[in-house]
């Protein structure tokens, strides 16, 4: 008979966004008088830049001729992007990235729950408190991380890194001995970033003990201070212990296009095999590349008008992360990120609990957040409120807040 994989029953409830979303849904068939605000999932809603599109159309045009009509494609992506990247994201801030040592896919989402799979069950994961739920539960799927305790709201086999006020929502090195350390920055849900000497000593740490960091980049683009390192291969040695992820999501609006790749270096190896050779064989086994117009769309993104169209759209939505962050710091909430990234992380008032400020906000000012306590226990007496509404929304849901 049939069995399951059992480590599916370890994962606690439902996914965060579709309890949001749920108790959305329910308040709003409760009083359909009432317009709710979103600023909760961190979805883009500016249309794609026009030097895009052009890109695309030009793309489809050419799938409809028989002389430029494309097949599967390349099972690492196209040449032209992967070169694209590595002279722009890469070799462009001295960090040494070859194209070969860079795997398009279709977001970071898929390569960030997917990587896990070339490393052994016995490793121990490192995650930050809070964190973006895919590394924890894709691992749990795998059966790395024990079972989940409802009390400490953690599973037991896997260890917590507390990003708190204190430490500027940026981890310590972890006491005991682990093997993959997910490290995201800028970070969501905290919008906080991580200084290169800092970034440093995890690469350093992950050397020293033969460790391995996955290293999430997809909001680098919106890193707006100059000392703030956009890739963790600006760092000496990371070519021996990172992989880094990328998307083209927030970067340039593509969420429902998707595209995004992950870079492993050549250089970085577990008991003397090339993860890279892995991740190629499990590319080639498992997925059949991204589409070609969605590859022309991304290089498109790094010409000069679409990078000036992009340094726009991105402008766009950090100005409505300065008047969420201006609006809430003058409420007189505790704020920080919106600077480096578009989420603002707010301290909840008084002693409420993120639900209990979610269902405040819900009904008190009709806004929707993400409560911090979704993405980790040290996410508690934290609300998470994204950059990506529109420009009216996010003024008035400010002026809803101040309200309150
Ligand atoms: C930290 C982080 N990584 C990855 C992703 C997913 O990116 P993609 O749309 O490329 O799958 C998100 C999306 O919200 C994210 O917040």
């Amino acid at each position: 008979m049939v069995k399951i994989n059992q480590n599916y029953l370890k994962l606690p409830g439902s996914y965060l966004f579709s309890t949001v979303g749920k108790k959305i849904r329910a308040y709003e068939s409760a009083h359909p008088e009432k317009r709710v605000i979103r600023l909760g999932i961190g979805d883009v809603t500016r249309p794609i830049a026009p030097e895009i599109i052009r890109s695309l159309h030009e793309a489809v045009d050419e799938m409809g001729r028989a002389e430029s009509f494309k097949g599967y494609a390349p099972d690492l992506g196209y040449a032209f992007l992967r070169e694209t990247i590595a002279e722009n994201d890469f070799q462009s801030r001295g960090c040494r990235i070859d194209p070969d040592e860079i795997f398009i896919s279709d977001g970071a989402k898929c390569d960030c729950g997917n990587i896990q799979e070339i490393f052994s069950t016995d490793c121990r994961i490192a995650v930050c408190d809070p964190v973006y739920p895919v590394y924890v539960d894709s691992n749990v799927m795998a059966g790395r991380t024990g079972v989940y305790d409802t009390e400490l709201g953690r599973f037991r086999d896997v260890t917590y890194m507390p990003c708190t006020r204190e430490t500027g929502f940026v981890p310590e090195l972890p006491e005991e001995d682990v093997d993959l350390i997910y490290l995201c920055f800028p970070n969501n849900p905290t919008g906080a970033v991580i200084k290169k000497s800092k970034l440093q000593e995890w690469v350093d740490y992950a050397n020293d003990k033969g460790a391995v960091i996955l290293y999430d980049a997809a909001y680098e683009a919106y890193i707006s201070e100059e000392e703030i390192p956009h890739s963790i291969y600006e760092c000496p040695g990371a070519r021996e212990c990172a992989i880094e992820f990328r998307s083209f999501s927030k970067t340039a609006g593509f969420t429902g296009l998707r595209l995004g790749f992950t870079v492993i270096p050549k250089d970085l190896k577990a008991g003397g095999i090339r993860l890279w050779d892995l991740w190629a064989r499990r590319h080639g086994t498992k997925y059949n590349g991204a589409p070609y117009i969605i590859q022309r769309a991304g290089q498109a993104v790094y010409s000069p008008q679409g990078k000036k169209e992009i340094r726009k759209q991105i402008a766009w939505y950090m100005e409505n992360a300065r008047i969420i962050s201006v609006g809430l710091e003058q409420a007189g909430y505790e704020v920080s990120g919106g600077v480096n990234a578009p989420y603002i992380w707010l301290r909840t008032p008084g002693d409420m609990t993120s639900w209990e400020f979610f269902d405040y906000l819900l009904e008190g000012a009709n806004v929707a957040g993400t409560p911090g306590s979704g993405f980790g226990p040290h996410g508690e007496h934290y609300f998470r409120l994204t950059a990506f509404g529109n420009r009216e929304d996010t003024l008035e849901a400010v002026k809803r807040i101040k309200k309150l």
